[in-house]
């Protein structure tokens, strides 16, 4: 039996399964309404709402599922990448909690656990595998070589794909959050798409990803165009093409090079409509085989944390009582952008 706890942004999430996988209790607390009126999550009032909100969402997880703090295996934490404050304070508590019923506690990859959502189970994956984690923070695209083992092959330069989609929206006048909104928006849209600059896109390596030239032509898009309440639709349309065409172009590139047999598709952001459909048009055509995380798991969530968890205790990787030295981590621990090795992906063509 594990409980999983994600805190690393802002939802405060906990989760129960048990050795079966089976989901005794999994609640998503989010914050959104306290976010709201800033346009973005505010780390100072994530960490303090993740201390009111980790503790009853604990108690009522074990309360509702009838379990005790003795049934436990083991806790599973979100230790990175995330803000710091969320971060301490659901492994400072995690801590607490193991030491006091003397349980090993497991620190969980919050971008590994994202892909661990798009699987039923690690055993479906026979041959080759490629990951694809999009979100708020991310824009990754890993080989799995041996799950839970991932190796970066892209990422993005500068900003991640959701972080587009929510300035964007904000400067649309959308209400947060903004990646929602803009697919709301642009799927009530009639007219032409409108052309963003490609060179926006243009990377140094071209397996990788950037998003923010896009953000800067479509600002500038808007401040020449103005929008009206006729065009937003049109404006939310033409930036959700350019972001998921580019995340195509790089897809379609990656299934080139590593010829795998299962595409990967986790992160808030591969809860988009038009990308799933883009995607799931491109695995078909390519004959890959796509796991996708259901719209309820793309978001950030505990369940994924216990399930990986799970599968980390299994395997020996956790930290045994009292010897729990694990400390947060706020950006990727295979972060190579500085000094990053050539990935082998050839340049066959820009968008
Ligand atoms: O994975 P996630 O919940 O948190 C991070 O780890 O960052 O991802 C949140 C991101 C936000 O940028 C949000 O706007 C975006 O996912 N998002 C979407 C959609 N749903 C959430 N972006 C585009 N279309 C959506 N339907
Ligand atoms: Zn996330």
């Amino acid at each position: 039996m594990i409980l999983g706890i994600e805190t690393s942004c802002d939802d405060t999430s906990v989760a129960l399964v048990d050795k079966t996988g089976a989901v005794l209790f999994h609640h998503i607390h989010s914050q959104d309404n306290l976010h709201e009126s800033f346009g973005g999550v505010v780390p100072e009032v994530a960490c303090r709402a993740h201390v009111e909100t980790l503790p009853r969402l604990v108690q009522e997880a074990l309360e509702k599922s009838s379990v005790s703090y003795a049934d436990l295996s083991g806790i599973a934490v979100t230790q990175g990448p995330g803000l710091l404050g969320s971060l301490l304070t659901g492994i400072s508590f995690a801590k607490g909690l193991a030491s006091g019923y003397r349980l090993p506690i497991i620190g969980v990859d919050h971008i590994k656990a994202h892909l661990r959502a798009s699987i039923s189970s690690p055993e479906t994956l026979h041959g080759k595998s490629v990951g694809l984690v999009i979100s708020g923070g991310h824009t990754h695209l890993y080989r799995v070589s041996r799950w839970p083992n991932l190796v970066k092959i892209a990422q993005t330069v500068d900003d991640a794909a959701g972080e587009a989609f929510d300035k964007g929206a904000k400067l649309l006048g959308l209400p947060y959050p903004g990646g929602p909104s803009l697919q709301i928006e642009a799927q009530k849209n009639t007219l032409p798409i409108l052309p963003l600059t490609k060179r926006a896109v243009r990377t140094e390596d071209p397996s990788d990803f950037s998003f923010s030239g896009l953000k800067t032509a479509f600002a500038l898009l808007v401040r020449k165009l103005g929008v009206t309440d006729e065009t937003r639709p049109q404006f939310a349309a033409s930036l959700q093409e350019a972001i998921v065409s580019h995340v195509l172009n790089r897809l379609e590139r990656v299934i080139e090079v590593e010829s795998p047999d299962h595409l990967l598709l986790g992160g808030g952001v591969s809860a988009n409509a038009l990308l799933r459909k883009r995607v799931e048009e491109l695995c078909a055509i390519r004959g890959v085989s796509l796991h996708l995380s259901s719209l309820s798991l793309a978001r950030d969530n505990a369940l994924m944390v216990a399930r990986l968890g799970g599968e980390l205790l299994s395997s020996g990787s956790f930290y045994p009582y009292p010897y729990y030295d694990l400390i947060p981590y706020t950006r990727d621990r295979s972060d190579h952008r500085f000094g990053k090795k050539n990935s082998g992906i050839p340049n066959k063509s820009s968008d």
